[in-house]
């Protein structure tokens, strides 16, 4: 039903992981999720090939330029949410993605504050809405924050992107081991072992209150705009 597009022209900037965040919070809600993986290095889609048999998350992989707008029609019409993960790289499939989708969601390394990646998205969005009248929905979602350092980083980063009219969720991805080792174990977020992980419990509350947000941004289910191409 929802379309939501993780994108930012760099590689590192945590994209994927927020990819696989967001799913895995939306499937143990019960909610029916599909990602397209259109990156070519596929972890998403090497983690689904992995992952044991109590995963049920659709992930659509080799996707190209000429495949990718047909996968998200076909796609949103079967599932309540559908995500498009991108390549780390400037990639045609940006503009495709941005163009299909419901929400936009942007991240940016909060250690680094590298936002070079994430400004090429927000110029396309921009270039979008004055030269097209096309307003896309999209907000930056700081990703790899340090856990000591999250409130000074947030509001540094608000204070900037309020400037620009740009929305900045308020629940950031913190830096966890957990995050990272996700992507070797074969299942979600919660099926992995508190006594194996330092601080899984933390993690989840991030990720629940991160998927929260993300829901509120979305247009209520069956107002969600079908453009003409459906
Ligand atoms: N919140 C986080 N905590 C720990 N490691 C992270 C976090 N976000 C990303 N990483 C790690 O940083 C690297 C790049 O993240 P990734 O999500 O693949 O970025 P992108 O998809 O934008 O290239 C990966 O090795 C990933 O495991
Ligand atoms: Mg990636």
């Amino acid at each position: 039903m929802a379309v939501i597009t993780f994108a930012n022209t760099k590689g590192g900037a945590g994209k994927t992981t927020a990819v696989l965040l967001l799913a895995s919070e939306l499937a143990r809600r019960g909610l029916r999720v599909c990602v397209i993986d259109t990156d070519p290095q596929r972890w998403l889609s090497k983690w689904r090939d992995n992952a044991d048999h109590r995963i049920d998350l659709t992930v659509i992989t080799y996707v190209s330029i000429t495949t990718l707008q047909q996968h998200v029609l076909d796609n949103r019409k079967k599932f309540d949410h559908v995500i498009v993960d991108l390549p780390g790289a400037q990639s045609p499939l940006l503009a495709t993605a941005v163009g299909l989708s419901n929400h936009v969601i942007i991240p940016v390394q909060g250690s680094t504050m590298d936002a070079q990646g994430a400004a090429q998205v927000l110029e396309l969005l921009r270039y979008l809405d004055d030269r097209a009248g096309i307003k896309i929905p999209h907000s930056v979602l700081l990703s790899r924050v340090n856990s000591m350092v999250t409130t000074r980083a947030l509001l540094a980063a608000k204070a900037l992107l309020a400037k620009r009219d740009v929305n900045v969720l308020n629940t950031p991805i913190i830096e966890r081991a957990a995050f990272r080792d996700m992507f070797e174990f074969r299942g979600y977020l919660h099926m992995m072992n508190p006594s194996q992980v330092s601080n899984l419990d933390k993690a989840l509350q991030n990720s629940m209150a991160y998927a929260d947000e993300v829901l509120r941004l979305l247009p209520a289910q069956g107002t969600v705009r079908l453009s003409s191409a459906a």
